[in-house]
């Protein structure tokens, strides 16, 4: 009877000449070993601290390592194929594998080690697979891990109401097709990251986009009627006091209702979409024609009397069926202009209107052109402190504490939209919800669209809202409605 250490080097023996008679197996033996143990052992440290680890740490633990390991478990067999080419293409005798006989102790220790080792790899491989899926589709993923690149997206998601769905519920939704295809395109900007060939900024609009229907609307029910809503924006004037200047609108947004369908949801929406358009820009921001399906299915089409397209613009023109991502093309990355996103601080109460002329300074520094974010953040600090050090020396000694929170405010309107590194600078991608900062609804609702009969897309005010009050002090209906 041999002891158990004599029976153990026996094992590693016979194992390592059947697998590894050649330089590249034993490579492949060393790396997988290697790898194997050392995934396993961080494994287990990463599920006892609940996996909130650096975003870089889900990519090596369950992308490259795995990745690794898996490239050492190839290298065993092709370095006995490798071995055994060379050995014919030399004239060498080639052994012949080596017949399989059960009854053989170096059979059965093979055999028994192959089966163990092949479950424990499987195991292995299928549980990084797993986790590797689960970490391509994290948010730290797509967002952090080339985080230059998609910082500026990152930061208006993270403020954004979907913040807390993932960046794939959009970009990939359900599916194997669509899973392929996000892989595919993700492989490409990699390299594109790689070789730093992707444009900057990233473009908008993305031209293959998944359509909402299988996106927004496995979240959002589309034939939902929503009826009227009571949409109240504030403003803040230039003024010393920064007033607060307020308007209301009742949206109708609509949707399907005992009159069929009505408002700006059901007007465009029904089963489906009923609009389909043409853009000859590449941004979808120039619409010469229109097509729209009426109450009775009848199609009318409208052709621009204002953008006017030659044939050859109209053939090499996108043409699209309206979905929800036409009118809600920012509704997780929107980008604020300076003055919108200072009303949205003054609003929150991070900027103090008891600093005088404090918008009108703070949209003065938030315009100034700078070559990077941290030199962005200082001149702003600086040029603030300096305005009410030198114009209002009593305020920037009694009230340092809202200064001080001026500051930061005003900073995080900078770094949450202008990202000098990307080139991507104030309202670089229009927001088509609205009329006032871009075209937006107006790209078609401008009187200028125009059907053979005359008839024009629509542009009167009240079809879309009832302005309640525009841009007052204290407007009364907020009183009225019990909303003050
Ligand atoms: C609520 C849905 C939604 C979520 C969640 C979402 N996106 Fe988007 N994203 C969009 C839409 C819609 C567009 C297309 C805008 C267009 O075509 O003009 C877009 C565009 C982009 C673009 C192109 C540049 C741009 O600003 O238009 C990038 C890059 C991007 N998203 C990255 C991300 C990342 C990273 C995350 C997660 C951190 C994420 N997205 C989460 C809906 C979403
Ligand atoms: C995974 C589910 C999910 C998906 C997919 C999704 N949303 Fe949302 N959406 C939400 C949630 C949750 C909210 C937040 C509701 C709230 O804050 O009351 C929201 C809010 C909104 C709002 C209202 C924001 C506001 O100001 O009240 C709009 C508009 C919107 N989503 C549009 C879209 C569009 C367009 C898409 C597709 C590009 C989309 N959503 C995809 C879950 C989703
Ligand atoms: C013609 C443009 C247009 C299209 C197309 C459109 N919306 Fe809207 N939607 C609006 C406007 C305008 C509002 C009101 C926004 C506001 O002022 O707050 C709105 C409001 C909303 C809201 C918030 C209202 C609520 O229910 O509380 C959601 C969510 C929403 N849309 C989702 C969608 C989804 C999902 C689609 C696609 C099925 C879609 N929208 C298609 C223009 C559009
Ligand atoms: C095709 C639909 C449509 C038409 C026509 C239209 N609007 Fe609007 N309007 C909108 C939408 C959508 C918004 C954005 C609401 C939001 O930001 O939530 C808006 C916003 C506004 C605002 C608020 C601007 C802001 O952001 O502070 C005012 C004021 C306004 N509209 C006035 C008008 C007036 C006056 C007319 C007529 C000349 C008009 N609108 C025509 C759809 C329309
Ligand atoms: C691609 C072109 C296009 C865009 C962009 C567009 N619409 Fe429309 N809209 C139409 C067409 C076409 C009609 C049907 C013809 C009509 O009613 O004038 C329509 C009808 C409407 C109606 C019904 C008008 C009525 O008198 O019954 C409303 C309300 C409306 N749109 C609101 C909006 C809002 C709000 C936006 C922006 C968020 C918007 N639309 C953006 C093309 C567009």
């Amino acid at each position: 009877m041999p002891t158990a250490r004599e029976r153990l080097a026996l094992w590693g023996r016979t194992i390592f000449r059947v697998l590894g008679q050649n330089r590249l197996s034993q490579a492949g033996v060393v790396v997988t070993t290697a790898t194997g143990i050392s995934m396993v052992f961080l494994w287990v440290i990463e599920l006892l601290r609940g996996g909130h680890g650096h975003p870089y740490s889900g990519i090596i633990l369950f992308l490259i390592l795995p990745g690794l390991f898996v490239a050492g478990l190839l290298l065993i067999p092709a370095g006995y194929f490798l071995q055994r080419w060379r050995d014919k293409k030399a004239g060498r005798a080639v052994e012949p594998p080596p017949p399989v006989d059960f009854g053989s102790p170096k059979v059965r220790r093979v055999a028994t080690f192959v089966v163990a080792a092949t479950l424990l790899n499987a195991t292995i491989v299928g549980f990084a697979s797993y986790k590797g899926l689960e970490v391509m589709d994290s948010v730290e993923f797509c967002g952090e891990a080339c985080h230059t690149v998609m910082a500026p997206e990152l930061a208006a998601y993270r403020g954004s109401p979907h913040s807390r769905i993932g960046c794939v519920e959009c970009h990939i939704g359900e599916g194997a097709s669509w899973f392929v295809k996000s892989k595919l395109s993700g492989t490409r900007q990699v390299v594109a990251v790689a070789l730093k060939t992707y444009s900057k900024p990233i473009p908008s609009p993305v031209h293959h986009l998944r359509p909402a229907r299988e996106t927004c609307e496995q979240c959002h029910w589309p034939q939902r009627f929503t009826g009227d809503r009571v949409v109240i924006k504030k403003k803040y004037a230039e003024d010393e006091k920064s007033t607060e200047l307020t308007t209301v609108l009742v949206m109708h947004v609509g949707g399907h209702n005992a009159q069929g369908t009505v408002g700006i949801h059901g007007r465009h929406l029904d089963a489906g979409s009923r609009i389909s358009y043409t853009a000859i820009d590449g941004r979808r921001q120039e619409i010469a024609r229109v097509t729209w399906k009426d109450d009775t299915g009848k199609e009318v089409e409208f052709a621009s009397t204002e953008v006017k397209a030659t044939p050859e613009q109209l053939a090499k023109g996108e043409t699209r069926a309206m979905d929800c991502v036409d009118c809600h093309n920012r509704p997780t990355h929107a980008f604020e202009l300076p003055h919108r996103g200072l009303d949205r601080e003054i609003t929150a109460g991070s900027i103090s209107r008891d600093l005088p002329f404090v918008k009108k300074k703070a949209l003065e520094l938030l315009k100034v052109k700078y070559t990077s974010q941290e030199e962005a953040s200082k001149a702003i600090e600086a040029g603030l402190r300096a305005f009410y050090a030198s114009e209002h020396p009593d305020v920037a000694a009694a009230k340092k504490a809202e200064l001080d929170r001026a500051v930061k405010a005003v900073q995080s309107v900078y770094l949450r939209n202008v990202f000098p590194n990307m080139d991507l600078d104030w309202g670089y991608h229009p927001n088509n919800i609205g009329h006032e900062d871009f075209p937006g609804c107006f790209r078609c609702h401008n009187g200028n669209l125009e059907a053979k009969d005359g008839t024009t897309v629509s542009a009167d005010c009240e079809a879309c809202h009832q302005v309640l009050a525009m841009e007052e002090e204290n407007p009364e209906i907020l009183t009225q409605l019990g909303l003050k």
